[in-house]
């Protein structure tokens, strides 16, 4: 083929997750190619969470790529939970010993790592159509890809999976060769974005009797907020008005009084979904973040472990390239589905004791408000809460 491109790992999928792992090869010297096919203006056009935990600003800065997020990011040292109109504070740092998250954008740390590689003249192309790898048990598996109707090709040593829920690689993989792991929730999240202030200093989590909602923010000009919503509802069902008048009704009061409204910048609906993939490789094929897990939105822990997943696949490779050392190729799935299992296990709690559940029995109901308020009196069980916030250790 004309259009073939050597390299040492192929990179399917421009998202944060085969950005940053693109990124971090590079400044060890392993050489790869990202295939991304959407405009890089399409992926920064989605909205996404933006709760950092340590673990991952501690991997932007070392991938060279934390300037503007140290500068322009907030920390934030707790959140709240309103239980039925009362607000409780999370002390995060003081639970946890000192640990804190960061408040910045998905859109802004994929900014980042766009122009961090167009600046060391990393390959990331875009428009890649008909993205497929091949030969994925062969020590030269190969991606084929179709751009400006021409027909490419990537050689390479390794081809990472980095394309989302939806993406070609997870689905290349033989179904006899993995098991999927499902839960889907009988409610989504809307989500509006708006031009004003937010309504309180930190995130408020929020449970009522008319659903679950969410208050968080992107800077103190911009604020994000959802409310739980039935999976049939649509976006055009939802005025501005509308979506205020239900915030402000699963608010406590004086927060709700509080608020400022405005008209909203995008509006969105997301069902929620638990999701994992084992194991999260295939011959020389491996898969990380979207690819091979979904959480749902509840607890921010999406971005966070697609990051644990480059962490470690990064530390892999570069043990391979640098010493010969394939032990931590051989054991990416496993170290890496430990964690994601933790962050799994934590959002679907988060969801499942702050959500209205439709068809709940009366029994489930009352363990669900003991919970939390088992939750919200104990010490020990909020420090349990923070711990896993912030983000377990990689
Ligand atoms: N060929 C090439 N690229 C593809 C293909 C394909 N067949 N299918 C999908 N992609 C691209 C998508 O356009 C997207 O830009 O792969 C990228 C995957 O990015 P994300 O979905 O953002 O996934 P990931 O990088 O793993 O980031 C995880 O994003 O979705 C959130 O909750 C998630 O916050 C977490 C983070
Ligand atoms: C967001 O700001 O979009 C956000 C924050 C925290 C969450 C989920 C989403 O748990």
């Amino acid at each position: 083929m004309a259009n073939t491109i050597k390299t040492k790992v192929g990179i399917i999928g421009g998202g944060p997750s085969g950005l940053l792992l693109s990124q971090l090869l590079d400044l060890k010297g392993i050489d790869s190619v990202v295939l991304e096919r959407r405009t890089r203006d399409y992926v920064l056009g989605r909205i996404r969470a933006g709760v950092l935990e340590q673990g991952f600003t501690d991997l932007m800065r070392e991938a060279g790529v934390a300037e503007r997020m140290d500068a322009e990011g907030e920390i934030h040292n707790g959140f709240e939970i309103s239980d039925m109109g009362r607000l409780h504070h999370i002390d995060l740092k003081g639970l946890t010993g000192g640990d804190t998250v960061m408040v910045y954008g998905q859109t802004e740390v994929t900014r980042d790592l766009y122009d961090a590689r167009e600046a060391r003249g990393g390959k990331v192309i875009h428009e890649a159509m008909d993205v497929q790898p091949h030969d994925l048990t062969s020590d030269a598996p190969y991606i084929t890809y179709t751009r400006d109707g021409e027909k490419c090709r990537v050689d390479c040593d390794f081809i990472v999976g980095a394309d989302g829920f939806h993406g070609v690689s997870r689905k290349s993989i033989p179904e006899d060769q993995i098991t999927e792991y499902e839960k889907v929730y009988p409610f989504g999240w809307l989500g509006i974005l708006s031009e004003t202030k937010p309504v309180h200093p930190e995130l408020i989590y929020a449970r009522s009797e008319r659903g679950f909602a969410l208050c968080s923010l992107r800077s103190q000009v911009l604020s994000r907020y959802y409310v739980q919503v039935p999976l049939d509802d649509k976006v055009e069902d939802w005025s501005d008005e509308r979506f205020w008048d239900e915030l402000k009704a699963r608010l406590p009061e004086d927060v709700a009084a509080k608020l400022e409204t405005g008209p909203s910048i995008e509006k969105s609906i997301a069902p929620l979904r638990s999701f994992v993939c084992e194991p999260m490789r295939y011959g020389n094929l491996f898969l990380a973040g979207d690819a091979a897990h979904i959480v749902p939105p509840t607890g921010a822990k999406g971005l966070n472990s697609a990051a644990s997943d480059i962490y470690y696949l990064y530390h892999a490779m570069v043990a391979h390239y640098d010493e010969g050392d394939s032990t931590g190729l051989d054991s990416y799935s496993e170290t890496a589905l430990r964690r994601v299992w933790k962050a799994q296990r934590f959002s679907w709690w988060m969801t499942s004791m702050l959500h209205n559940f439709p068809d709940n029995p009366d029994f489930d109901r009352k363990i669900q408000n003991i919970e939390l308020e088992y939750f919200l009196e104990s010490e020990a069980a909020r420090a349990s809460l923070a711990e896993n916030y912030v983000g377990l250790p990689f």
